[in-house]
C-alpha cells in the first residue's frame, strides 16, 4: 500500500476490523445505509448470471455474505477485503474459499492477476470519490475481465442528488456524509471511459450498476 492514502485515510481497514463481529447485524437491521441489503445482494447475483463453474470475484468480501451467495449458485468464487478481521469473519462461513487480504487501491497481487467472468462488489465503492471510482472500474473492465464478462457493483446510491438531499434530510442523525453514487453523474462519468453501463435502483439508498466494455456491450 502506498504511504500516502495509508496515513490520510478517511476509512482505514482498521474501522472495518472493529466493526467486524457487529457487521452482519448491522446489515440485517436493513435500516440506513442497508436499507434493501438483502435485495441488494440478490440483484447483484442475479445480474452475474450465477452458475455453476462461473469464476467471479468479489472486492471487499466484508464477512463474505454476497460471496456465499455466489458459491451457493454453484460459482467459483474468490474475494479480497483490506480488513483481516472481515476476512476471519468470511472464512468461517467459506471454508477452503480463495480470500485474500488486499486493499483495492494497489495492484492485484499474482494470484490475483488473471482474468475472472465476473467481478462484483456491494458496499464498498462508496468510500472512494467518483473520478477513482471510474477509474477503478476501468481498470477492473480492461485488465481483470475476461471476454464477455461484466462488472456489477451494488452500493449505497441514488438516481440524482436530489434525491441524495432527500435521503440525507429523511435520515438526520443516522446519515454519514460519505461520497455515494449519484447515478446521473455516474453514468456519464463511467460512459467517458468507454464503458457501457445499465443502472438499477433496487431501495431508497441502494443500487446496482452492471458495466461492461462499450465494444463488447453491442454483442
Ligand atoms: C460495508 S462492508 C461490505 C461487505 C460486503 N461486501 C457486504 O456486502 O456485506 C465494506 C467492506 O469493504 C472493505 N473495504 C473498504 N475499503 C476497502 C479497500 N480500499 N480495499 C479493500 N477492501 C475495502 C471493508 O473492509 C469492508 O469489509
Amino acid at each position: 500500500m502506498t504511504g500516502d492514502f495509508q496515513e490520510n485515510d478517511p476509512f482505514p481497514a482498521a474501522e472495518f476490523d472493529s466493526w467486524a463481529g457487529e457487521y452482519d447485524q448491522d446489515a440485517a437491521g436493513e435500516t440506513f445505509p442497508f436499507t434493501g441489503y438483502r435485495d441488494l445482494l440478490a440483484e447483484v447475483v442475479r445480474q452475474t448470471g450465477a452458475r455453476p463453474g462461473l469464476k467471479v470475484l468479489d472486492l471487499g468480501a466484508g464477512t463474505g455474505n454476497l460471496t456465499q451467495l455466489l458459491a451457493a449458485a454453484g460459482c467459483e468464487v474468490w474475494g479480497t477485503d483490506f480488513s483481516s478481521e472481515m476476512l476471519a469473519r468470511a472464512r468461517e462461513k467459506l471454508p477452503g474459499a480463495r480470500l485474500f487480504l488486499h486493499d483495492l487501491r494497489d495492484p492485484f497481487p499474482p494470484e490475483l492477476q488473471q482474468r475472472f467472468d465476473c467481478i462484483v462488489s456491494a458496499y464498498v465503492f462508496h468510500h472512494f470519490e467518483l473520478p477513482e471510482k471510474a477509474a477503478l472500474a476501468e481498470r477492473l473492465v480492461r485488465e481483470s475481465m475476461a471476454p464477455g464478462g461484466c462488472l456489477v457493483i451494488g452500493d449505497i446510491s441514488f438516481l440524482t442528488a436530489a434525491d441524495r438531499d432527500t435521503q440525507r434530510q429523511t435520515q438526520g442523525e443516522y446519515w454519514d456524509e460519505e461520497p455515494y453514487w449519484i447515478a446521473e453523474d455516474a453514468l456519464p462519468a463511467l460512459e467517458a471511459r468507454g464503458l457501457t453501463v445499465q443502472y438499477r435502483q433496487v431501495s431508497n439508498c441502494a443500487g446496482v450498476y452492471r458495466i461492461r466494455l462499450n465494444e463488447e456491450a453491442d454483442q
